[in-house]
């Protein structure tokens, strides 16, 4: 009794095996239906078709959606941003610690070499391409596409201009730094604008502001953007430090901020809105 159900048994499996191949092979492909996975060519045809249309749609509506988004942007002015919110101050050369050796022109190259390439598109030449502005009044041309910049002669930075004194002040160990405001698109500060800097020392460390008293002239103002407005360059005010002997060697701490205008300078959070604060060490 025991042996015909083995043998039942073994066979069973081997039928089935080659049942499941030839079912395998049916799925795959049926010739008798002319099935190819289960579904007919042309049941799969319409599949496709349907998945073509579908996709196709999709990117139509995709398209669609984008363009009329697009429409609505303009080029020149960003779409959505802050109120006109107010700009950061940065100096040049860009370092918050400005130390060198005056007596060692390796030594305060970089620094030179920094402010020159800066200057670059300020040299007067240069500059002579933008039309006259009026100034103290704001230079509004909202109505034109290309806008016109307003010149800013190096000139205008007198003994830290790098004209008469190559070195900016920095072989004499009185350094010369640039201060200016970042580009804000739209940003029309009111009252008369200047920079005025302070060290954080009792006795203070006197200063020369080039263009005097560090005004800043309101024709610069408003920026229209990169696109718009493409010879734009930022108004700068340059503070000469006029250290003696007995300041060098000691750190200086200063900070330079923006009066005489709505925009802030003293914002617990941002540091840097309307201010800078950098040190100074010189040695010889
Ligand atoms: C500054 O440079 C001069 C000339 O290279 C050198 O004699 C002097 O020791 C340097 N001073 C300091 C504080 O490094
Ligand atoms: C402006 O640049 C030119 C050429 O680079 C140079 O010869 C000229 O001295 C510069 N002018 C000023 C005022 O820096
Ligand atoms: C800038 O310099 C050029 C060339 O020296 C001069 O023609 C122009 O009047 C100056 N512009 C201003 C605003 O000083
Ligand atoms: C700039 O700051 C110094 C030091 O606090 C002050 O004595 C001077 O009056 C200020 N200048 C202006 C134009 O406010």
């Amino acid at each position: 009794m025991s042996n015909p159900a083995v043998s039942n048994k073994e066979e069973k499996p081997e039928e089935q095996q080659k049942e499941n191949q030839s079912s395998w092979k049916d799925f795959l492909y049926n010739p008798r239906t002319g099935e190819f996975v289960g579904r007919t060519a042309s049941s799969w045809a319409l599949i496709f078709l349907f998945y073509v249309v579908f996709y196709g749609f999709l990117a139509g509506m995709f398209t669609l959606t984008m363009w009329v988004m697009l429409q609505t942007l303009d080029d020149h002015t960003p779409k959505y941003r802050d109120r006109v919110s107010s700009p950061g101050l940065v100096i040049r050369p860009k370092s918050m610690d400005i130390t060198f050796n005056r007596s060692d022109p390796l030594n305060y190259r970089q620094y030179v070499q920094h402010l020159e390439s800066f200057l670059k598109p300020y040299n007067d030449t240069a500059q002579e391409q933008n039309e006259l502005c009026v100034h103290g009044q704001y230079t509004e041309q909202d109505s034109s596409v290309e806008k016109k910049a307003c010149p800013f002669n190096s000139s205008l930075l007198g003994q830290c201009s790098g004209q008469d004194d190559p070195s900016f002040g920095y072989a004499e160990g009185k350094p010369c730094v640039l201060v200016k405001m970042n580009r804000i698109i739209g940003l029309m500060p009111t009252g008369e604008p200047f920079i005025n800097c302070t060290s954080k020392r009792d006795d203070a460390v006197p200063m020369q502001f080039f263009p005097s008293d560090g005004m800043i002239d309101k024709m610069y103002f408003p920026y229209y953007g990169k696109k718009a407005h493409k010879n734009y360059v930022q108004p700068l005010v340059a503070v000469k430090l006029l250290l003696t002997r007995e300041d060098y060697g000691k750190e200086l701490s200063l900070e330079c901020k923006l009066h005489g205008t709505d925009l802030k300078n003293n914002d617990e959070r941002d540091k840097f809105l309307g201010r800078v604060t950098f040190r100074v060490k010189v040695t010889e």
